[in-house]
């Protein structure tokens, strides 16, 4: 395997591993009579990962593709063996696990259903325990190789419990998951009895890729709608982890592709099958035997073609090459039936001496022969009813080397958002296929160079070695940046070392939101005033000639001051728009706009209209929609459509739109408590200080402080404090212990 090729190494670097998992290997085995067969496909995926060789050392876990029980024990160490030395580890399955978890759960359950055929889905409960049982397995043998650093790549729908089982064993593991078919919509999805399981095994993931961003929207959705987890721009905190979620549209092997027609073989071939052909033209449909592709429609709507433009009679064949594809499937089974019987029908009815309609072949063909076939057609016809992405329209594209040749692309392939100068049709519409065959038979020479050659420079930019770094890197990424946002709870130790600090210190700076910080949440705003017990330890904080104390909120002025004044604290008000020292006067901590308030107000009320338990809070410099009371399911919806109103309304405005703990607030732009506290730190030389927070806000102020600042998130999700803390109860006890510090001042 050139993955693992040493000539392009430096000997002196080690190599991560990335132990790459998917339920089908490169290498297939089968048995005969005369022993053991090993054949080997070079897919796009072997290609991608073999290009990273020089930082990473490659092994795949994977099934060999036979099944175990026909297997002798001395057959099984030839397997081993002969894999070993291509890193490759084998996952045997036996008779009862291909049928329950390869043909059953993964392909009457899950294949079905995320490709939007709700009919045809199984839903078995001794299939979905085979495949817990199964993705326990791969977990194993994953764990038999898996070092601490290793890096960890699982493929597709048939492993999606495998991220969270690995999860649980190796829990700072850099891993995984993409999913090579499509992620459905939530109404679908939900269909599943094991929806949250399934979820939660993706969400063991550190990277959730997809080929298209629609998937991406839709995972999100249904991990919201079903575990709750709210994601800001992709990313979302499942179990106090960040997790990413992105799209990441496979490529080809531009190179391969766009070289292998100007093989001696591949000329031969396909001068054979010109002269086979004759002058007609050729249109040609390649895939795997599946109902997902269409076949039989785009063969009805070739039928239909053929009846509507009768002059392309004996003008035109249709190739259809049909690889064989979980032949032990009913639908599968049925398919083939249908298709051939379909092929018989259109060339006893349409065919002529001299010319058979349709050429079917039912067979995989070595890739000489593809690319032959791909450089010989005229048209491309790929009309998936629906898939993940579909890589023989990329292929076919890239093979023309002339430039010439018409691609017809399902709009439900994920390739079509990529390949949009393709003809594009819904394949369901066989009256649009007919139209595009006839709009692809007749387009000018020139034309199809043209739109060819667009799509052919986007698929030599983003190959399979581009998708494969890209999707490392981000990888690599979110691990980063899970080290800088952790949740790390305030422990016993770290509590004895704050108040030590705040003994031996006296100069301190004590920084404290009020809202789910000092106070719980309440229905309504104004009903969350300060309890005696707060005003005290606000009161005798304060008291300290050591202490600043400063609350600082998102409040208004007006508000805290009806509350906390007197107590000699600081106040800051509207999240930095204004501070006043010590009870004195209010002052405007820079020049900031209020007037983009006129256009925005009228959209909240009218949303808040719309929304029963919603309403809009103004302040000078901001206006808030508030839903905790609002319905969650529809405060969502709207929530979602409010954001995205507003942030078209403003572009120009100078304002930011932040999304809370059950609030959107808009506010001037500029408006920030990591900005006034950034100021209040230079007012003097603090030797200690303490900051506590509990929403997106107050990551600004946390975002300032210096390393040694005492920064406690209050709840336990990922922040950019340094602690976190689990209440509002257990700051005020932190504060009361503050508050009972007795200083020794020398004599
Ligand atoms: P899927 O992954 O659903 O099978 P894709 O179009 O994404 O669909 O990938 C199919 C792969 O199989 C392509 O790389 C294509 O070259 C290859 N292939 C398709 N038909 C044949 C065939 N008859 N013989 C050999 N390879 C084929
Ligand atoms: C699709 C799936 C792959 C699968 C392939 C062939 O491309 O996304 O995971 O390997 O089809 O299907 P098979 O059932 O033969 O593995």
């Amino acid at each position: 395997m050139e993955a693992l090729n040493a000539k392009n190494q430096d000997p002196g670097r080690p190599r991560t591993r990335l132990i790459n998992v998917s339920n089908r290997l490169s290498v297939t085995v089968t048995k005969n009579a005369d022993g053991l067969h090993f054949e080997e496909s070079v897919g796009g995926l072997t290609t991608g990962l073999a290009s990273l060789s020089q930082d990473y050392e490659i092994c795949w876990v994977g099934w060999p593709g036979i099944t175990a029980d026909d297997l002798d024990d001395s057959q099984k160490q030839q397997i081993v063996n002969r894999f070993a030395e291509t890193s490759t580890c084998p996952v045997f399955l036996s008779t009862e696990q291909v049928e329950h978890f390869y043909e059953g759960f993964s392909n009457k359950t899950i294949w079905p259903l995320f490709h939007y055929f709700p009919l045809n889905t199984v839903f078995e409960d001794r299939y979905w325990q085979e495949y817990q049982r199964v993705n326990e397995e791969f977990c194993s043998a994953v764990l038999d190789i898996a070092g601490p650093d290793d890096c960890i790549w699982v493929h597709d729908y048939h492993l999606m419990l495998l991220p969270g089982l690995l999860r649980d064993k190796l829990p700072s593991a850099k891993i995984g998951f993409f999913l090579h078919i499509p992620f459905p919509s939530f109404e679908l999805f939900r269909l599943l009895p094991w929806r949250r399981e399934l979820l939660t095994g993706i969400l063991g993931a550190d990277l959730v890729g997809f080929h298209t961003y629609d998937s991406v929207t839709y995972f999100l959705n249904s991990a919201s709608r079903i575990l709750g987890y709210e994601h800001s721009m992709g990313t979302l905190t499942a179990d106090n982890r960040l997790v990413k979620v992105d799209s990441f549209p496979m490529g080809i092997d531009y190179e391969r592709y766009s070289q292998a027609p100007y093989d001696e073989k591949v000329r031969s071939y396909a001068a054979e099958i010109r002269r086979k052909v004759g002058d007609r033209k050729v249109v040609l449909s390649v895939d795997r035997l599946d109902y997902t592709k269409g076949i039989i429609e785009r063969l009805e709507a070739y039928e239909m073609f053929l009846s509507e433009y009768p002059r392309y009679k004996a003008q035109v064949t249709l190739i259809v090459l049909a690889v064989p594809s979980r032949a032990h499937v009913d639908s599968y089974m049925q398919l083939r039936e249908q298709l051939e019987r379909l092929t018989g029908r259109i060339n006893g009815e349409h065919g002529a001496i001299g010319w058979v309609p349709v050429w079917y072949l039912y067979r995989a063909v070595p890739f000489e022969q593809l690319i032959a076939l791909y450089s010989v057609a005229d048209v491309g016809l790929v009309t998936p009813l629906r898939d993940g992405m579909n890589l023989v329209a990329k292929e076919f594209v890239a093979a023309r080397t002339d430039g010439t040749g018409v691609l017809v692309l399902s709009e439900m392939a994920g390739a079509a958002s990529e390949l949009g100068e393709a003809i594009i049709v819904n394949a369901h519409d066989k009256h649009a296929i007919v139209r595009a065959l006839a709009e692809a038979l007749e387009m000018p020479r020139e034309e199809q160079i043209d739109r060819n050659r667009s799509m052919q420079e986007r698929l030599s930019r983003y190959t399979v070695k581009r998708w494969v770094a890209d999707f490392i890197e981000t990888l690599n990424d979110i691990k980063s940046t899970q080290r800088q946002h952790s949740v790390r709870l305030l422990t016993r130790p770290d509590k004895d070392k704050l108040v030590a600090s705040y003994k031996k210190n006296r100069n301190r700076l004590l920084l404290l939101d009020y809202d789910g910080t000092l106070v719980g949440f309440v229905d309504r705003p104004d009903k969350a005033r300060p309890d005696e017990e707060l005003m005290e330890l606000l009161k005798k904080l304060a008291a300290d000639k050591a202490n600043e104390v400063l609350v600082i909120s998102g409040r208004d002025r007006r508000t805290l001051e009806r509350w906390l004044h007197g107590l000699g604290v600081c106040l800051v008000a509207e999240h930095g728009a204004w501070f006043s020292r010590h009870d004195g006067q209010w002052q405007m901590a820079e020049a900031f706009r209020s007037d983009w308030k006129q256009v925005v107000k009228p959209i909240l009320q009218l949303y808040s209209d719309r929304t029963p338990g919603g309403f809009v809070e103004e302040k000078e410099f901001s206006l808030v929609w508030h839903y905790r009371r609002a319905h969650p399911e529809m405060a969502d919806v709207r929530t979602k459509e409010l954001i995205h109103a507003i942030a078209n309304m403003t572009k120009n405005l100078g304002v930011g739109v932040f999304e809370g703990n059950k609030i959107v607030e808009i506010k001037s732009a500029g408006i920030s408590k990591g900005r006034i506290i950034e100021q209040w730190l230079k007012t003097d030389v603090w030797d200690f200080i303490l900051a506590a927070g509990d929403d997106y806000t107050d990551e600004d102020m946390f975002d300032v402080l210096p390393p040694d600042a005492f920064s406690i998130k209050i709840g336990t999700s990922i922040s950019k404090a340094r602690f976190n803390m689990d209440s509002v109860r257990d700051l005020r006890t932190l504060l009361k212990q503050l508050s009972n510090v007795t200083v020794w001042t020398a004599p």
